[in-house]
């Protein structure tokens, strides 16, 4: 009987326990693999699943259907490391959604349906190490501070989405990038392409497939060519190209100046013929006096 009882106990104990931590709390048509992983890939949610538990640290929902984060979700499951939003519908991540004190290192948002990506989105999180943002087919803007204060991202991916251009800036604050997907977007190979251009020649170690990897459109005939064809000499025209404004300072001051030369010829020339008037004239007065004399 004692011997019974010291069996019993401890199994009570962990039964118990487990339902307290995990298996009570697992959301219904989730699988909870153990006490802090909360698994509901592929279950067709519109939303995001509850129950939660609150120290859930890695969280799968990729494969449904949820279109937005509520803005309080990471202040509530503030543990929360891995967050794996993949193939969604998330067309915007609100402000403030993610702040600095975020323990977020991993956040997939590929094949969701973001638009653009605008100053704070991310909220100068310094824990997040690995953003995915590939293949958004309507992503056409990234602000150039959209990563600003990501101290410790190590890799971005923006490949697939439909960027025709991005500013340096964008990745050039990150400290610790190390690699950054950014092929198949319709990139132009514009003037404004020269200084990214400028800076992925300088940091090809970090593109998977070098710059060779990457297509751009020529402004000129629509002609797609890889970077690793173009130099940048390419982008020197760009320097020299004049804005409407030098150009209507150029005509105007060209005019002034044409102006400027046929009233001062036609002022000389009078001056002139007025002297030779002059001239004759006071000779003639001369011959008269002679005359009078
Ligand atoms: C995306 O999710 C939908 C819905 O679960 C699924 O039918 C589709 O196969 C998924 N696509 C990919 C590429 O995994
Ligand atoms: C994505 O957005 C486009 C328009 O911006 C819309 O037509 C499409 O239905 C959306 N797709 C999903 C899966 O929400």
């Amino acid at each position: 009987m004692l011997l019974c009882v010291r069996w019993i106990q401890p199994l009570l104990a962990l039964l118990s326990s487990a339902l307290l931590t995990w298996g009570a709390i697992c959301p219904p048509s989730c699988l909870c693999p153990d006490p802090h992983t909360v698994d509901c890939s592929g279950r067709g949610l519109t939303r995001l699943p509850e129950p939660l538990p609150l120290d859930v640290r890695r969280l799968l929902l990729s494969n449904n259907w949820i279109p937005k984060i509520p803005s309080d979700f990471l202040v509530l499951y503030s543990d929360l490391v891995y967050l794996d939003l993949r193939n969604n519908s998330i067309t915007q991540i609100e402000a403030g959604t993610i702040s600095p004190s975020s323990r977020l290192v991993f956040l997939d948002l590929g094949s969701n349906n973001l638009t653009e990506i605008p100053t704070g989105t991310f909220g100068e999180s310094r824990s997040l190490i690995k953003l995915r943002l590939g293949s958004n087919p309507y992503l056409s803007m990234v602000s150039e501070d959209a990563f600003l204060g990501l101290t410790s991202l190590r890799e971005l991916e923006l490949e697939r989405n439909a960027l025709s251009s991005l500013q340096v800036g964008a990745l050039s604050q990150l400290p610790s990038l190390k690699v950054v997907r950014l092929e198949g977007n319709p990139w132009v190979c514009d003037c404004d392409f020269s200084e990214l251009f400028a800076w992925l020649v300088e940091n090809r170690d970090k593109l998977p497939n070098g710059v060779e990897g990457l297509e751009c459109m020529l402004p000129m005939d629509g002609q797609r060519v890889t970077l690793d064809q173009l130099t940048q000499d390419s982008f020197q025209k760009c320097n020299e190209t004049l804005t409407l404004t030098d150009l209507l300072i150029i005509i105007f001051s060209g005019i002034s100046v044409s102006v400027a030369a046929i009233m001062t010829s036609f002022f000389l020339a009078s001056t002139v013929h007025c002297f030779q008037r002059w001239g004759k004239g006071s000779k003639q007065d001369d011959d008269d006096d002679e005359e009078e004399d």
